[in-house]
Formats: C-alpha cells, sequence, structure tokens
C-alpha cells in the first residue's frame, strides 16, 4: 500500500500535470502556500462551489445570497473581536530563521527532570526521535509534553525542530493572522485596512439589508461565497492550508432559544451534504470543541473532518455565535441590529448557527477521495461524483475516417451547450480512455462503424469500465440524467 506522503506526491504530480492545480508564481520559483487553479481545477472548484450554492439558496426558501467586499471598514474588525483576538503564539528558531506556532509544538521531556528537551511539530516526532537516539540515550526516558506546558525559563535547555543545539528559540509572542494594507495613498495608521480574515463578517452588517430586501422573517440565512485571508505562521499540507483562500459560509439568523435545536440539524445537514458530492462517509467524522478552545464568538462548535492521507483535518466548521457578532456589530456602529418579531410581539437580537468550509479543503478532498491507482487495471483513476467531476464527457471517432469525425463533432457541439466536453481522435482509443481517466472523466461515448450503420454508440462508464450501446439522439439525456 502507498505511504501518505507518496499519495500526497503522487496527487501533488497529477495535479500539476494534468492541469489542476499548479504552484503560484512558479517560473519565480513559486511563493509559499500560494497555488493556481488550471483549467481542470478551475471546474472541479466552479462545480464544488455550484453543488453548495444550489443546496443553500436554489433549493431553500429561507436562505439569500450575497457577495460583500473583501475590503471593510476598519471598525467591523474590532467589533468581530480579530482586531484583539485573532492571533496565534508564534515561536521563532534564531538559527534556523524558521517560525512555529507554539500550540503545534511538542517537547520530548527527561523523565529525570534533567538534561536536554527536543522539540518537534506535533504529530511527527520521527526526525528528532533519531536525533535522541543519536546521543544515546533511551527514547523511554522521555515524556512528550506540549511546549505550552513547559516554562519559558526551561527554554534554554530545548532543542528546536530544526537545530542541533538548545536555547535557540525565542519566547512565544502573539502575532494578528490579519493581512494589513493601506486604504489611498497615504500609509498610515489611520488608512490601515484589513483583507477580511473570514466572509461571516460581509454577512453580519447586511444582516437588515437582506431581510428587508428580500422581505425574510426569522429564521432564515444568508450564504456567501469569497476570498478570505489569514497571515498563518505555518501554512501547509498543499492547499489544506493556504494564507489566500476561498470560504463558503452561511450564517442563520434565529431566536434565541430555538439556537441549540437549530444547531443540531445544520451539522446532520452539512453532513448529509457530502454524500452529494460523492465523499466517502467512512473518512468523514465529527470533532467537538472543548469548552476551553471554543473561537472567541462560540457557544457551541463542531468540525466535519476529513480523513486526508497526512491525517484527519477539518474540512467545515458549525458554531453557534449566540448574539455575539449583532450585538457587537450593534455596539461598534451606533445601528439598532434587533430583530422585531411580528408574531412574537418582541424585539431581540437573534442568534446565529454558522456553517463555514473552505472551498479549497472541499477540493483537496475530492481530489484525495477521488484518488485511485488501479494496478489490476494499469491505470490512476480520478473517480470524482459526476456531479463535480471537471470534464462530464468525451467524445471520441474510433478512427479519424469514414465520416467518424463528422458525427463526433456533431455530438460535441450538442452537448456543449450544457456540459464541458472533450473531442479527442488522437491516438488508440484505449489510451484515449486512459487520459480521460486520470481527470475523472465519467462517461466516453466512442463513434465507430455500427453508428454509421444503426445510429448507435458505445458509452464507456469510467469506475466499472463497462460499455453499453445508447442511440446518439440520446446522448445528451443519458448525461443529463447522470451527472446534474
Ligand atoms: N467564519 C468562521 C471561520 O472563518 O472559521
Amino acid at each position: 500500500m502507498a505511504k501518505p506522503s507518496d499519495t500526497m506526491k503522487d496527487l501533488v504530480g497529477l495535479c500539476k500535470r494534468r492541469g489542476f492545480i499548479f504552484q503560484s508564481s512558479e517560473i519565480y520559483g513559486g511563493i509559499n502556500s500560494c497555488y493556481d487553479y488550471g483549467p481542470m481545477g478551475i471546474e472541479l472548484k466552479k462545480n464544488i462551489k455550484d453543488a453548495w450554492w444550489k443546496s443553500m439558496v436554489y433549493e431553500r426558501d429561507d436562505i439569500e445570497g450575497i457577495d460583500a467586499s473583501i475590503l471593510m471598514h476598519p471598525r467591523v474588525w474590532e467589533a468581530s473581536g480579530h482586531v484583539a483576538g485573532f492571533t496565534d503564539p508564534m515561536i521563532d528558531c534564531r538559527e534556523s530563521k524558521n517560525r512555529y506556532r507554539e500550540d503545534q509544538l511538542e517537547v520530548y521531556v527527561p523523565t529525570s527532570g534533567e538534561g536536554l528537551m527536543y522539540a518537534f511539530p506535533e504529530g511527527k516526532p520521527e526526525a528528532i526521535a533519531k536525533k535522541i537516539k543519536r546521543a544515546r540515550v533511551e527514547l523511554d526516558a522521555y515524556e512528550v509534553k506540549p511546549l505550552p506546558d513547559i516554562d519559558v525559563s526551561q527554554y534554554s535547555r530545548i532543542v528546536g525542530p530544526d537545530t542541533k543545539e538548545a536555547g535557540t528559540l525565542t519566547e512565544p509572542r502573539l502575532f494578528n493572522l490579519m493581512f494589513k494594507t493601506f486604504m489611498g495613498p497615504v500609509e498610515s495608521d489611520a488608512n490601515i485596512v484589513y483583507l477580511r480574515p473570514e466572509t461571516a463578517q460581509g454577512i453580519f452588517v447586511n444582516f437588515h439589508n437582506v431581510r428587508e430586501a428580500s422581505r425574510q422573517k426569522l429564521p432564515f440565512g444568508i450564504a456567501q461565497i469569497g476570498k478570505a485571508f489569514r497571515n498563518e505562521i505555518t501554512p501547509g499540507n498543499f492547499i489544506f492550508r493556504m494564507r489566500e483562500f476561498e470560504q463558503m459560509e452561511m450564517q442563520f439568523f434565529v431566536k434565541p432559544g430555538t439556537d441549540d435545536d437549530w444547531f443540531d440539524q445544520w451539522k446532520q445537514m452539512r453532513l448529509d451534504w457530502y454524500e452529494r458530492v460523492g465523499i466517502t462517509k467512512e473518512k468523514l467524522r465529527f470533532h467537538k470543541h472543548a469548552d476551553d478552545a471554543l473561537a472567541h464568538y462560540a457557544k457551541a462548535a463542531f468540525d466535519i473532518e476529513y480523513e486526508f492521507p497526512f491525517g484527519w483535518g477539518e474540512l467545515e466548521g458549525i458554531h453557534n455565535r449566540t448574539d455575539f457578532d449583532l450585538a457587537s456589530h450593534a455596539e461598534y456602529s451606533k445601528k439598532n441590529l434587533q430583530y422585531y418579531d411580528q408574531e412574537a410581539q418582541e424585539k431581540y437580537v437573534p442568534y446565529v448557527v454558522e456553517t463555514s468550509t473552505g472551498v479549497d479543503r472541499q477540493i483537496l478532498t475530492s481530489l484525495c477521495d477521488a484518488y485511485t491507482v488501479d494496478e489490476e487495471n494499469d491505470r490512476t483513476v480520478m473517480s470524482f461524483h459526476p456531479r463535480v467531476a471537471p470534464m462530464k464527457a468525451a467524445v471520441f471517432p474510433l478512427v479519424k475516417k469514414d465520416g467518424m469525425p463528422e458525427v463526433a463533432h456533431k455530438i460535441v457541439a450538442d452537448l456543449r451547450k450544457d456540459f464541458r466536453v472533450f473531442y479527442d481522435e488522437s491516438g488508440a482509443v484505449g489510451r484515449r480512455y486512459r487520459r480521460q481517466d486520470e481527470i475523472g472523466t465519467p462517461y466516453c461515448f466512442t463513434v465507430d462503424t455500427e453508428t454509421l450503420e444503426n445510429g448507435t454508440v458505445t458509452v464507456r462508464e469510467r469506475d466499472s469500465m463497462a460499455q453499453e450501446r445508447i442511440s446518439q439522439d440520446k446522448v445528451l439525456d443519458y448525461l443529463q440524467d447522470r451527472v446534474v
């Protein structure tokens, strides 16, 4: 079986080779944690966003969509708590110049209470274990502790993850994750604006605008898809943690007291959604945030996690944000953000249940879940759910003569009105199938001699490789029934 690191390496290679994802600014050596979506990646992304938007906005009466601007009034981020509280504790290594999050380092501490300690990134002790062995000390003479449990007076005894000497780690400092820039030509503190670290605030400040314009009554929600930016200390794992990323967030406004029930409902609805985009159920799980690990705005929080090749990772958060955001914006803006409940004849600040997921993480999940090495048939297959597959179909003339290309072109022209499809007449048909398997095209239609005789074409299904014949007039219906 492939090792997880090999799987990621192979997947990253396939993503580049087949046009899913490229390193940003590659010809300049790349820029850390930034990636570009290629011709296949952008289709996958669009299909995932469409599936989410349809389930949130088109299929319900009680959710409206918006697209708020990335730059917002700087006071928004004071009210939201991000200026004061959106920080990570950061540690620098004076020697290697590497930077770590304090809460992501663990330390081998000698049980004797004396001698050197060895820090390593959480969940990755192998390299440090080797260092200790080289120092001819038994591993069982150590216990592993989180770095925040070690008093800074002991830091002089710690050997950093990327150094040989002890005492190179700095004390933790709080680092705000918001990117700052300046509005207008003057670079002064008065002109600081932030690149939004979450799309949610654009929804909160538009609560009354959307409610009034769409004549919604509580409970109702507002959904948004858009870019967000976080100056992460330790980005990584390909597109899992990037500094520029895209969110799909929905804030559901409810009457206080009904929030726990809505929270449970949204937890289940969001888990169920993953079936719709074909993610393996057994690789999904809930992770409850402990009370002392809740974000500053949350009363309760669950993550939906996916088992990536590098381990379980957060895919989506479902948060009970209470009235934290609206109450805070009311205070900072001095505007009334209460809701008048006509039925109950009372006013209150609504509570909010949020569902927040990253488009890029959804893409990584789809890629990892789809990636299949089919050794028996000597092929790599991206077994995407047809709904998210970037290319919905390919059409081949068996040979480049006898009028077959003309028939194939006509089928392609019909399908293109609705779907992204690919025409391919080059090479042996087996190789053409393999090329489509690698980008996850669910159906290939082949025009052959029989087509010219009786108007039927072969359909080949990607995963089973099973073939059947259907009328060439039915190709569009066939695809519509299976990929929408
Ligand atoms: N809006 C919640 C988050 O960005 O995680």
